[in-house]
């Protein structure tokens, strides 16, 4: 059966990355342009963990492609290897990279490269470009570097910003586990279920790659309000009484709470992936036919991330030992959300699931959710 793909914190910030970079990019061709208007494009070239690897290239037309394997090789791109030890790299050293010739398409001319880092971490690399048959004077060229530096100092603030938000979750997520450890391992079952989900919805309905990041992301979260519910309850063995129950019910305000404050404090309202985030804590337990909780809300009122969420988070219930049930069979739990579809669950995400009923079964598999024999 086919492993599902586990993405490294740098893919997903990438990912974020590729969605949000261009649009800030041609802003900053804007501002420059307004001062310098032979400036015609800019760009940033995004790097691996190891800084080993150009990943991704983005420009202020609006373009991200990743760089190919032939161009990718930092130590085969002087020009740039320089600029990242010396801070900054001038024309016409910087016309002889592999990669800045592959980004420029014979089209452009870059005039300047500046590092892209923040304290001890580096992004990449920012590079400013004219018609090849341009030449700055010096006053131009110094003008570029000082506003390149800002522009820099900014981009490396955005970016860092999403490996923040990433660092936070990934916290979150260790914290849950310790705290209460079958919520925690819920979520480990999740993020792969909601992977696979998505993957299959993608090749249906085309989801973009940023949502799916967003989502492998932040689904496994829904329940972070759990750490607000005492342990009395929490961690209760059997049944829930009714007043218990609906205390429960509250770890979807909590959560919600949790997720405002997050954004709040760290000032992540323009970060990718927060509504996303916000729409699978809030929302996991509405339904479609607005039985659910807490706001009842119906049909696409529902956000598809959290209308995804729930259809995992249901199947694991089902499949999973509780202290007052034994876990469904595979296909009992089929079944069960196969009837649930278009009622509770969405039409879509259920067909989703049951296609991709052998990587659902493999992920349950390695989670060895089955029931140890009598
Ligand atoms: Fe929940
Ligand atoms: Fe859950």
């Amino acid at each position: 059966m086919t492993a599902v793909p586990v993405r490294s914190d740098r893919q997903i910030a990438d990912a974020f990355l590729a969605a949000t970079l261009p649009a800030r990019l041609v802003d900053l061709r804007v501002q420059i342009g307004s001062v310098l208007p032979d400036v015609v494009r800019v760009g940033i070239f995004l790097v691996d963990d190891e800084q080993a690897r150009l990943t991704h290239w983005a420009d202020s037309e609006g373009r991200v492609r990743p760089c190919p394997p032939g161009v990718a090789s930092l130590p085969d791109n002087p020009a740039l290897s320089r600029c990242g030890a010396l801070g900054c790299a001038q024309t016409p050293f910087v016309r002889l990279d592999p990669a800045l010739e592959w980004a420029a398409d014979g089209r452009t001319c870059p005039l300047v490269v500046l590092p892209v880092s923040r304290l001890r971490r580096f992004y990449g690399f920012l590079v400013v470009e004219a018609d090849p048959a341009v030449v700055l004077p010096t006053w131009d060229v110094r003008q570029l570097l000082t506003w390149g530096r800002i522009a820099t100092g900014l981009l490396a603030q955005g970016i860092e910003a999403i490996h923040a938000l990433i660092g936070a979750t990934r916290f979150a997520l260790d914290f849950t586990l310790m705290r209460d450890r079958e919520t925690g391992e819920h979520q480990l079952r999740l993020r792969d279920y909601i992977r696979v989900l998505t993957e299959e919805l993608s090749a249906a309905h085309g989801l973009s790659d940023e949502f799916i990041a967003e989502l492998t992301l932040f689904g496994p979260l829904h329940d972070i309000g759990k750490v607000g519910i005492p342990d009395a309850i929490l961690l209760k063995p059997g049944r829930f009484e009714r007043d218990e129950w609906e205390h429960m019910k509250e770890h979807v305000i909590m959560g919600r709470r949790m997720v405002e404050r997050l954004v709040d404090n760290f000032d992540l309202q323009d970060i990718p992936g927060i509504r996303t985030l916000h729409a699978v804590v809030a929302h996991h337990h509405e339904r479609l036919d607005g039985s659910g909780y807490p706001e009842g809300i119906h049909g696409d009122a529902i956000p598809l991330a959290a209308r995804i969420v729930s259809t995992a988070d249901i199947f694991d219930a089902l499949t999973c030992l509780r202290s007052y049930k034994r876990p469904w069979s595979l296909d009992d739990a089929f079944a069960q959300i196969e009837a649930l579809a278009g009622d509770k669950l969405d039409l879509e995400c259920v067909r989703a699931m049951v296609c991709a009923r052998p990587r659902i079964e493999a992920v349950w598999r390695r989670h060895a959710c089955a029931p140890a024999a009598d």
